[in-house]
Formats: structure tokens, C-alpha cells, sequence
């Protein structure tokens, strides 16, 4: 197996490039399509500052790295999200990061700041945890950085992520989901740009970039994420990529080019106009009184904390 590039040895071949490549080079190309992403979608503009949501995970560590050496300007934002030993050795291995690259790191606390964390919220307002843990991590992005004077909020979202989930909201015709499914979303009164720049990379690309850098990351999964729907979409799409190379990209990439826009006008018309209101408590835009994460946070501060356990021991 040879480097497509150099010709010397390669280091991991990618099926739906049909090609092989050297370390050197396979760096080369993750930083090549980064770069490819953020300018054909208008991701970031020279100048700008970008709030990385850093999980602690593969991809997220793998995109701050990436943007550092790309020369942006690009800080970290961890969010504690109180999910047992997970969350706790998530912290760590972010903060570690940032610590030997003298990165600035942004934390926000559930427990500290808002008395509660993702399993009691959950469990007091009787969501599903991924529901309520995303809808907490979108209003914490957009506050910090609001706060923090960014232009963009980047999170690791990959190929096989954005494949997944435009899978599942397929298979559902979620259209107003479909019509913001976009590697981009506008800055907005009162919330920053989402961008997204790893959506030309897979998981697989991405474990690989952070063990050719030395990047140590958490790689067990969130423990209120087994065995959803997400996940069975994934392994859904690995067996077609298996015999079929290419797919994702071409059900995801297809979809932008060729979809997409059909749906735009699926999306709630007060999201597109920006004609929101202000929430009463946190200033935020909201279609309500009361925005969802304030609602969240009061029904839960205070609800006797849920300990995560697996065979009767704390996780
Ligand atoms: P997930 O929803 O867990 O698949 O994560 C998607 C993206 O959200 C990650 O790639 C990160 O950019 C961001 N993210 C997830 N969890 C956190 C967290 N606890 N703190 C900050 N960002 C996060
Ligand atoms: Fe949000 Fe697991 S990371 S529920
Ligand atoms: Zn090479
Ligand atoms: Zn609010």
C-alpha cells in the first residue's frame, strides 16, 4: 500500500477517495478538506473569531487542532454537562489539551451555574436525555459566544454524523429539520454562525488525525446515548459504505446541491425573519415568555440529583 502522493508507505487508505496515503499527507488532506469546507460554504471570513464547542471527543479536539493550525483564531468552550465519570473524564481530557497547547478554554458548568446537570433535567421535565443535553448545548454555544464576542460557533460535527442525521430525518420527512440541515447557519439577532468544517471528513478520518497528532481523546460513548436512533442510522449507513464507497458523501453532498433548497421554506417562519422574542430571564431570542433552556432549568434546579449507575455502581 503506497501514499498516492509520495509513493512511499502509506499509513491508511480511504475507499471513497480509492486511495492511500502517508502520514504527511494524510494530514495534508484533513487540513486540505478543512479548508475546502470552510471556503465553499463561506464558513470563516479573515479576521474573524471562532468558539470551538470541544467535547473532549475525537472530532471536535481533531477540528480546534486543525483550525490552530490553519492559522485561525480559534478558542475552546467545554460544557460540563454532569453526566457521571463521562463528563468528568471529558473535562479532563480538554482541558489537558488546551493546557499543553496553551489554547483558551471556556468552561460552563450545569451543576455549578445552573443547579441541575443532563440526567436530572432529563429526568425532572421527562425528556429524553439527548434531547434535552442538545437543546442545553445550543443555548450554552450561543450565549458564550455572544458573550465572548464571536463571529462563529464551530462544533465537530463529521461526514458520518451529518449522513446519520440526514438519514433519520429523511426517513421522516422532518422537513422544517431538513430545511436547516446546512454545513452553515446565518448569524441572526441574537445568534452567532454555526459552521461546521468537518463535513467533508470521516470518523474514521478523524480517530486517524488524532493518533497521527498525539491527541488524546475520550473514547468511550456518552452513556445516555447507547442504543439510540442516531447510532442505528450510523451502523445503517457503515453497511452501505461497506459495499458502496462514496454513499455518504454522495446521499449528504447530493442533498446540498440538489435538495436542500427545496426545503427552505419547512423552516419555522420566525427563526427565518429573525421575529422572536425575548425571553424574560435570559435575554435570549424565544418564541415564548420563557426560552426552553430557562423552562428546562427551572422545573430541574433543585429536583434531587439522579446518580448514573450501571450494575449498581456509579458510572
Ligand atoms: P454530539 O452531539 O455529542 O455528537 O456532539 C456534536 C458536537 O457538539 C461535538 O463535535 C462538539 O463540537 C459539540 N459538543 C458536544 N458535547 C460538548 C460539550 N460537552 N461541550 C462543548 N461542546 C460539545
Ligand atoms: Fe448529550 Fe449524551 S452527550 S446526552
Ligand atoms: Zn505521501
Ligand atoms: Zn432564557
Amino acid at each position: 500500500m503506497k501514499c498516492r502522493v509520495c509513493r512511499e508507505p502509506a499509513v491508511i487508505d480511504i475507499r471513497r477517495h480509492n486511495a492511500n496515503f502517508c502520514s504527511d499527507h494524510f494530514l495534508r488532506l484533513v487540513r486540505d478538506q478543512t479548508t475546502k469546507a470552510i471556503d465553499e460554504f463561506q464558513m470563516i471570513r479573515p479576521g474573524e473569531r471562532v468558539l470551538v464547542a470541544v467535547s473532549g471527543g475525537k472530532d471536535s479536539l481533531a477540528l480546534w487542532d486543525v483550525l490552530n493550525e490553519l492559522g485561525y483564531e480559534a478558542d475552546g468552550l467545554y460544557i460540563g454537562l454532569g453526566i457521571g465519570g463521562y463528563s468528568d473524564r471529558s473535562g479532563e481530557m480538554t482541558r489537558a489539551f488546551a493546557a499543553d497547547r496553551g489554547l483558551t478554554l471556556h468552561e460552563v458548568d450545569l451543576r455549578a451555574e445552573y443547579d441541575t446537570d443532563v440526567p436530572t433535567a432529563a429526568k425532572a421535565t421527562r425528556r429524553v436525555p439527548c434531547s434535552a443535553c442538545g437543546m442545553s448545548k445550543r443555548h450554552l454555544f450561543d450565549q458564550a459566544a455572544l458573550d465572548g464576542g464571536y463571529d462563529a460557533v464551530a462544533t465537530g460535527h463529521n461526514l458520518d454524523d451529518e449522513a446519520a442525521v440526514l438519514f433519520g430525518n429523511t426517513l421522516r420527512w422532518q422537513t422544517e429539520y431538513l430545511a436547516r440541515q446546512l454545513p452553515v447557519l446565518p448569524a441572526r439577532p441574537g445568534f452567532p454562525r454555526k459552521i461546521k468544517p468537518l463535513v467533508r471528513l470521516g470518523e474514521r478520518e478523524m480517530a486517524a488525525y488524532c493518533v497521527l497528532r498525539g491527541i488524546d481523546y475520550i473514547v468511550e460513548e456518552c452513556p445516555m446515548a447507547v442504543g439510540n436512533k442516531h447510532l442505528g442510522y450510523k451502523e445503517a449507513l457503515n453497511a452501505i459504505e461497506a459495499t458502496s464507497p462514496g454513499s455518504k458523501h454522495d446521499f449528504y453532498f447530493g442533498f446540498l446541491a440538489r435538495a436542500a433548497e427545496r426545503f427552505r421554506d419547512a423552516a419555522p417562519a420566525a427563526l427565518e425573519s429573525g421575529d422572536l422574542a425575548t425571553c424574560e430571564r435570559c435575554g435570549s431570542p424565544s418564541t415564548s415568555e420563557v426560552c426552553a433552556f430557562c423552562r428546562l432549568i427551572e422545573r430541574s434546579a433543585g429536583h434531587e440529583p439522579v446518580t448514573l449507575t450501571r450494575k449498581g455502581k456509579p458510572l
